[in-house]
């Protein structure tokens, strides 16, 4: 079972303790976002924004600091606030001791902005400098975070959320930027464990960590008043865990997932899912009394963990509220011509417990024997990694339809690059407009989106761990 402790095997009453602190105990926590300095858009000298190690204090403060890479050596790294239609520029200085790339994920983005080493840009070798340029036309809950060695690099802590703000603030009180991660952290030295390239992870269910926490803390907690409504952005940047959340002494709607709207503001009643790579907006409201904690809730093994604690320590004057207004959409969410589109086939293969007997590995034929030995599990429809043609070769405006099978025994989180997609959902119904479908074993599923983007766009399982066995291709818009 893992549960947000990082206990020390020696002391049976400290780890008792250390276990009660990291699920119960709480620290006043001052806001978490802070805006960037404006200023520098108009210029030619962007925003600096430097990839960098640094050390924090993720464990209890009985153990030393991890260190960590961040976005000017901080975590949780910056929050990035900017106008719906803005442009946002930042230059990335790399000062880490590898070659690392930025990713905006969410953001329908022009191409050569998208951050992919590889395949949009060269990575950029340390000491070095990239200028990223682009418009960020949908309002909602992005992040970014480094799009090189990405299992590595995300799990040491390159990552940001990107808020990108609606033309009309929505009526709330406080807006709360929650990023859920869990680290692997040695428990002795609260080091992170360097292994990112373990068979175990790579062939089961990815990274997975023993320290969960929110926005860096382990007992992440808020002052709130009875009555207050906050949005929630929650933003799952964990290599692999997949966050399942409920909601204790808060009454709430979820807005959007993945930046985008939903037409219709649902009351949450059910525990809210959340796969690597996945937002969701919500909507909730105070209503556990002064005195009290409401809890944002990890639910794990049928317990419940504070994934967020909200004390509350005063009352609002106006009680009750209405059901939310629904936030506007943005721009370009229709998937039509779905009888006519292009139909994509996607088989997933491998892993543990899977099926797979061989695949194409660099243009050979290997067993799944020799796919292990070369710590490659996974592959779609038959190949492992990326092929030198693209999965298909889409005309720009055309609507494609891209139906997955998850042939093995783990799930996994499907993101595509660069445009959304909604689910073709039975009777010919769609879903919700997203950039990350989470898949269980067993499923069949399909997406379909408009290729209305133009260039090359990776898809790939962002159980990070995943992609770098196998689990990744990409698709071009021309
Ligand atoms: Cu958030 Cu290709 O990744
Ligand atoms: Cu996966």
């Amino acid at each position: 079972m893992c549960e947000p402790k990082l206990a020390r095997t020696t002391n049976e009453n400290e780890m008792t303790h250390t276990r009660r602190a990291f699920i119960q105990s709480g620290l006043a926590m001052s806001a978490l976002s802070f805006f960037p300095k404006a200023g520098s858009a108009a210029t030619p000298e962007f925003q600096v924004m430097t990839a960098q190690s640094g050390a924090v204090q993720l464990a209890p403060p009985d153990y030393p600091k991890t260190e960590i890479w961040g976005y000017d050596g901080k975590f949780p790294g910056p929050v990035i606030r900017v106008r719906q239609g803005a442009r946002l520029q930042r230059r990335l200085v790399n000062k880490l001791p590898q070659a690392t790339s930025l990713h905006w994920h969410g953001v329908r983005i022009s191409n050569a902005m998208d951050g992919v080493a590889g395949l949009t840009q060269d990575a950029i070798p340390t000491g070095e400098t990239f200028d990223y340029d682009f418009a960020v036309p949908d309002a909602g809950t992005f992040w970014f975070h480094a799009h090189n060695r990405s299992v590595e690099q995300v799990a040491r802590g390159l990552y940001g959320a990107l808020i990108v703000e609606e033309p009309i603030a929505p009526d709330v009180d406080r807006d709360e930027v929650l990023i859920l991660d869990d680290w692997l952290l040695n428990p002795e030295t609260a080091q992170l464990d360097p292994d990112f390239e373990a068979v175990h992870d790579r062939s089961h269910a990815g990274r997975r960590g023993n320290f969960v926490a929110t926005n860096g803390s382990f007992n992440s907690t808020l002052n709130v008043s009875q009555g207050e409504r906050m949005r929630l952005r929650l933003i799952n940047a964990a290599n692999a865990r997949i966050f399942v959340l409920g909601l204790s002494g808060l009454k709430g709607w979820v807005m959007a997932f993945d930046g985008m709207p939903l037409v219709t503001p649902s009351e949450i009643s059910e525990p809210i899912i959340l796969g690597p790579g996945q937002r969701a907006d919500l909507f909730v409201d105070v209503i556990a009394d002064e005195g009290e904690s409401a809890h944002l809730v990890r639910l794990e093994d049928g317990q419940g963990f504070a994934q967020t604690e909200f004390r509350v320590t005063g009352t609002l004057a106006s009680a009750v509220r209405d059901v939310p207004q629904v936030l506007p959409p943005n721009p370009n969410m229709d998937v039509p011509g779905l009888e006519q589109a292009r139909r994509i086939r996607l088989n997933m293969e491998g892993g543990a417990m899977g099926n797979l007997d061989a695949a194409i590995l660099e243009g050979e034929r290997k067993t799944f024997r020799q796919l292990v030995d070369a710590n490659q599990f996974w592959a779609f429809n038959g190949t492992v990694g990326m092929t030198e043609k693209p999965l298909a070769s889409l005309s720009r405006g055309e609507t494609a339809r891209v139906e997955i099978y998850n042939d093995t025994s783990f799930p996994h989180a499907m993101h595509l690059h660069g445009m959304h997609f909604r689910e073709v959902l039975e009777g010919g119904e769609v879903g919700p407009l997203r950039d990350t479908l989470l898949m269980f074993g067993g499923e069949t599923r399909e997406i379909a989106f408009v290729a209305d983007n133009p260039g090359k766009w990776l898809f790939h399982c962002h159980m990070l761990s995943h992609a770098a066995s196998g689990m990744m291709t990409w698709l071009e818009v021309a």
